[in-house]
């Protein structure tokens, strides 16, 4: 895990850390059987990892009383599993939420002026002068940008979209994103006072809606049974040839053997992507496809952040090694990430910490 803050927080309280130096990308649960042994307190693991109940029981019995996935995700932990073996399981909320929101709005960008497409066309001598439709794109100001999932991410890609390129928004989301709605108001009104166009907001009643209203649409929800596909076929039918489709949440959310069909049938349609749906792997013909912009699951990869994280997963473990309380808002993680002092007697964010019965700092 990048930096070196989180090793000193923990054997700075004098706990004895192991640090996996295996070669391979993603641990297997054998491997990762190995590695717990039959003396282990804690694990702070990754979101390739398997964590159900085979590595829940083998860390109860190794004495283990936490697990902390290094990502804000969990959808590869059984959560269930493991409060039933008393582990408390962490994640790294609020640390991430600008950076990943940022390579969403970099991929909005990307897709929408087709800047892979003409990077490749420069670096393979192609290019003998300008011309009119030379990589014509998609301009975003005063068009629809569609925010599928308003939770931290989904709202802070939406205020840059709308903050930063004019564009009006509709959302969809089980929860009314009541500050992020407000933050648009005032600033729609900030710029009719200045004269400009002010930017509108719309909360959807459906989730198709937004697919048939937007020219650009970013997917923020998380994944579980009911998001499983949410984007398939006969919703891809319902969006705008010409629209925009980022994917910055779990690859599982879109259907890709349908969105790459999608793709070959809608040129003009693009999509921007993090994540796929059996990483490391592609559905057949997608990297072939023009019309999308894919990365490889980056979207928190800030040095800042990813050092954040692992400070996060860390003092996660360490705290519940402690008996420390859980933080009362693992939103608001900042007081564990200024290095000058040291981080507050509290675990960041316990995603089981109700059913676990933990108590909550008063801190
Ligand atoms: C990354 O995908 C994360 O969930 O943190």
């Amino acid at each position: 895990m990048p930096g070196t803050r989180w090793i000193n927080l923990l054997i700075e309280q004098d706990c004895r850390l192991e640090i996996c130096t295996e070669k391979k990308t993603i641990l297997s649960v054998e491997d990762i059987l190995a590695l717990i042994g039959d003396k282990c307190d804690g694990v702070i693991g990754q979101l390739t990892e398997d964590w159900a109940e085979t590595l829940f029981s083998a860390l109860s019995r190794a004495g283990g009383k936490a697990f902390s996935n290094m990502a804000v995700g969990y959808n590869n932990v059984d959560v269930n599993s493991a409060t039933k073996y008393g582990i408390a399981v962490g994640n790294t909320p609020g640390v991430l939420t600008e950076t990943t929101a940022e390579l969403a709005a970099s991929l909005s960008l990307a897709a929408a002026r087709r800047i892979v497409e003409a990077d490749e066309f420069m670096r393979a001598g192609l290019y003998d002068g300008w011309l009119p439709h030379l990589f014509v794109g998609n301009l975003l100001k005063g068009q629809t940008v569609g925010v599928i999932g308003a939770g931290r991410i989904g709202s802070a890609y939406a205020r840059m979209m709308v903050e930063g390129f004019k564009m009006n928004l509709i959302y969809y989301d089980l929860y009314q994103a009541t500050r992020l709605e407000k933050f648009i108001t005032a600033y729609g009104q900030f710029l009719k006072s200045n004269g400009e166009e002010p930017v509108t907001w719309r909360r959807a009643t459906s989730m198709d809606e937004v697919l048939r209203e937007a020219d650009l649409i970013s997917l923020h929800p998380i994944l579980d049974k009911t998001t499983y596909h949410l984007v398939n076929k006969e919703r891809l039918s319902k969006m705008k040839k010409e629209a925009i489709l980022i994917n910055c949440s779990r690859g599982p959310v879109i259907d890709e053997v349908a969105l790459v069909e999608h793709l070959k049938a809608n040129p003009m349609f693009r999509v921007g992507l993090d994540v796929f749906e059996d990483e490391p792997y592609m559905k057949p013909g997608l990297a072939e496809m023009k019309n999308a912009v894919i990365v490889p699951h980056i979207a928190s990869a800030s040095k800042w952040t990813r050092e954040g994280m692992a400070t996060l997963a860390a003092l996660n473990v360490l705290g519940k090694i402690k008996g420390y309380p859980v933080w009362s808002n693992p939103n608001s993680v900042e007081a564990f990430l200024d290095e000058k002092s040291p981080p507050p007697a509290a675990c960041p964010s316990i995603v089981n910490s109700k059913a676990l019965g933990l108590r909550i700092s008063k801190l």
